[in-house]
């Protein structure tokens, strides 16, 4: 059987690289780190971000067993920016270009049995213009780095190189599941086996199949194995509302003894692309989702596992989306497996940002589409491919190719790709557009034909707006918050309203470094419905209010409830982001209105916001000021409050663990949000305290131990270390007469 270990920890780094390093090595030379990994810890904004653009070496004692005698022996990496030179004992064993595929190194020939055994990468993360995305400029940065996990692999000469399983639905019931298992041998002579697929739900056999197969001495070849639908009744199909994923455990015997194993999560579901909208599993449903950038504040793309699940966590249960476009790469593999785990859909694509370079560009990006798709055709959330440089230009041959590559490999997913361009040429079978044209004005969409300059109808998305038609802060003033708001809204609305666009993906969810071309000029896009912190701005309320008040109550006036935020002051109109039946409205205690969805505007919306547009003594320069009070009621009952208090002062400092447990597994991270309050709990926007961080135990934090809130309010990662033990988080505030927070974590030992 396959033995899998992690590389993660227990790395030397340095800046630079020289031939020198393949010898390995004066450790002085050397800094001691963990994977994830980013080249250089950049600061919050303002960098220049050529300061992680270089070259780095990363090296790595191997444990080398003796069992290992007569085995293959490889290391997998998931991702490192952007192009990589993996030496091993000194030998260069695989050049990887490309930031965002995961790559193999085989080690088997050079194995030392008697000695030390090294592993040396080189790693380039300069924008190299041979490799996609680069080439031109590009609106968001890439970081440098081993950034994502590696592993040990040790497999029997004769193995299975991947699996691809294709669960087939029609009319809601499962008809089949064909496993295609891809086979190598190094072996000498012919060699016959089996290959036995088991599916199993919740540790459950449910059914088995077996195949015979035979492959030639050093050969590659395939061997499909079907399981049939009688062995499938009751079978559950995997949708949002109830992901049901099922455990495929892939095995290989020859002689009857199993020689090599793997296993993956599949889900059933079927994906229907009408021509009047996206069927799953023969419900209509209206994508709603966001684009997102991998992106995080200091350490760029080099968070872990937990980090990237709490992505995928955040908009599935903070903003109730039902979608995601992973912009503009594909990304990390626990993001995709915590999509298929909570029925999040994904589109994914490959790297590239409006640039098509030349023909050794254009391989790695076939490469691109190649190994984005192997890596994820088991991912039941994956819904359809990109396969188009986003936003480029047409160019009939490469997309032609590309389309050709990601067809032949997976012929149960369509493709698509995104653009810009107005009747660009349509090679997939899906036509995604990014349709920016709501700048404030009555166009919300334009319609399908004028984008498509097609006879006919076709399924269709549009996969970005509004992003910089409104770049909003978090902390700007409170009308443009309120006009980003309604900009989400409208296009949301408008989407669902009309016949032919089957879902919008606004840009984006959370704001990203970019470069200075771009964004705010302090390398940061303020384009997200949430900052880089993943701390909502309101119009996140947009997205979270659509979703049953049984399951989440929402009530987020759109206010900062001050007299004079707004031009001329007041507070009118005010936006409400609710989920409620109805709002009353109370000022200094007394009631002043009950307040209605306006269902006559937003018709596309399940729940569309309020707008009151005028309450008597509010909005009034100069004259009195209350305490306000927001209370939404579902079915007679009330089910949510909100206060506001007229004279807020700093009242609190608030520190809020994601997660208290974590694991010493030297690269577990959690997220603590820091802030302070008013005397009714609610965020002083303007508030620019800066607090102390302080760590003790088994932990680091990520980033510095000095911060300024920003808009009231800022967010800090802490990391474990190996060791196990109680982790103390104590913040203080520097200026305020307010009691410092801690808060306790522990870190536990990974079982098994
Ligand atoms: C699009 C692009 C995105 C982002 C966005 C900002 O043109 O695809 O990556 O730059 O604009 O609105």
């Amino acid at each position: 059987m396959r033995q899998v270990s992690s590389l993660s920890c227990d790395w030397l780094f340095c800046e630079g690289f020289s031939q020198e390093y393949l010898e390995f090595q004066d450790p002085k030379l050397f800094q001691a780190i963990q994977l994830p990994h980013m080249n250089k810890e950049i600061p919050y904004n303002y960098f220049d971000e050529k300061m992680y653009q270089f070259v780095s070496t990363y090296a790595r004692k191997l444990d080398i067993r003796p069992e290992y005698q007569g085995k293959r022996v490889f290391v997998d990496f998931e991702g490192a920016m952007a192009y990589a030179e993996v030496f091993f004992n000194g030998q260069l064993v695989k050049i990887h270009k490309g930031g965002y595929t995961p790559f193999s190194a085989e080690l088997t020939d050079y194995l030392n049995f008697t000695g030390e055994n090294t592993l040396v990468i080189k790693l380039d993360s300069t924008e190299r213009p041979d490799i996609p995305p680069f080439g031109n400029v590009i609106d968001y940065l890439t970081y440098g780095g081993i950034y994502r996990d590696v592993s040990l692999r040790v497999v029997h000469p004769t193995f299975i190189e991947n699996v691809f399983a294709k669960p087939k639905v029609k009319s809601q019931v499962a008809e089949e599941l064909v496993t295609t298992i891809f086979l190598a041998s190094s072996a000498a002579t012919k060699v016959h086996g089996a290959a036995t697929v088991a599916l199993y739900q919740k540790g459950s056999l449910v059914a088995e199949a077996e195949t015979p197969f035979q492959i030639d001495a050093a050969a590659q070849t395939s061997v499909d194995v079907v399981i049939h639908q009688e062995e499938l009744q009751g079978v559950m199909l995997w949708d949002i509302d109830d992901p049901n994923l099922y455990e495929l455990r892939v095995s290989l015997a020859i002689d009857g003894e199993i020689v090599d194993d793997c296993q993956t999560s599949i889900g059933f579901r079927e994906f229907d692309f009408r021509l009047d909208g996206f069927y799953l599993n023969g419900r209509k449903l209206q994508v709603r989702g966001l684009n997102r950038h991998q992106a995080f504040p200091y350490v760029g793309y080099a968070m872990p596992e937990r980090a990237q699940k709490r992505d995928a966590d955040i908009l599935k249960y903070e903003l109730h989306l039902n979608a995601v476009r992973t912009s503009h790469y594909p990304q990390s593999r626990h993001f995709l497996d915590r999509c298929d785990e909570i029925g999040l859909l994904v589109f994914e694509e490959i790297p590239g940002w409006q640039h098509i370079g030349g023909p050794e560009w254009k391989d790695v990006s076939y490469s691109d589409v190649r190994l984005m798709i192997e890596r994820d055709w088991n991912h039941p959330s994956i819904m359809m491919w990109g396969v188009r440089i986003n936003e480029s230009p047409d160019d009939h041959d490469f997309y032609l190719e590309t389309n050709r590559i990601a067809r032949e490999l997976d012929p149960t997913r369509p493709t698509a790709g995104v653009r810009c361009h107005r009747g660009s040429e349509f090679l997939e079978d899906i036509f995604t557009v990014n349709d920016f044209s709501h700048s404030g004005g009555e166009l919300i969409l334009d319609t399908q034909e004028s984008w498509t300059n097609l006879p006919h109808r076709v399924p269709y998305f549009v996969t970005e707006f509004n992003g910089h038609m409104y770049p909003t802060k978090r902390f700007d003033q409170e009308e443009r918050l309120m006009e980003h708001v309604l900009r989400h809204v409208r296009v949301q609305d408008a989407a669902a309203k009309s016949e032919d666009i089957h879902g919008a993906f606004g840009w984006c969810a959370f704001d990203y470094n970019t470069h200075f071309e771009f964004g705010a000029g302090d390398r940061i896009c303020y384009h997200g419905v949430m900052d880089m912190f993943r701390i909502p701005k309101f119009a996140a309320f947009v997205y979270r209010s659509q979703v049953s008040p049984m399951v989440d109550p929402v009530l987020e006036p759109v206010t900062l409830w001050a007299r004079g935020e707004r031009s001329i002051g007041g507070t009118l109109p005010l936006v409400i982001l609710t989920n409620c039946e109805y709002v009353d409205v109370y000022l200094a205690g007394e009631i002043v209105g009950r307040f209605y969805p306006d269902r006559d505007r937003y018709k596309g919306l399940e729940y569309p916001p309020i707008v009151i547009e005028s309450i008597e003594n509010v909005g009034v320069w100069g004259s009195t000021w209350f305490d306000g009070e927001f209370v939404g009621y579902v079915q007679e009952q009330e089910v949510t409050r909100k206060k506001f208090v007229k004279n807020p002062v700093a009242t609190e400092l608030i520190v809020t663990p994601d997660d208290t447990e974590l694991l010493a597994n030297g690269q577990d991270v959690t997220r603590l949000v820091l802030k302070i309050v008013d005397q009714a709990g609610n965020l002083l926007p303007y508030l620019a305290e800066s607090l102390k961080i302080e760590v003790t135990g088994p932990a680091q934090l990520i980033g510095p131990a000095q911060v300024t809130l920003i808009g009231g309010c800022l967010a800090t990662w802490v990391k474990t270390t190996k060791e196990p033990g109680q982790i103390r988080v104590s913040v203080t505030p520097s200026t305020l007469d307010l009691p410092g927070q801690s808060v306790e974590l522990i870190a536990k030992r990974e079982e098994g």
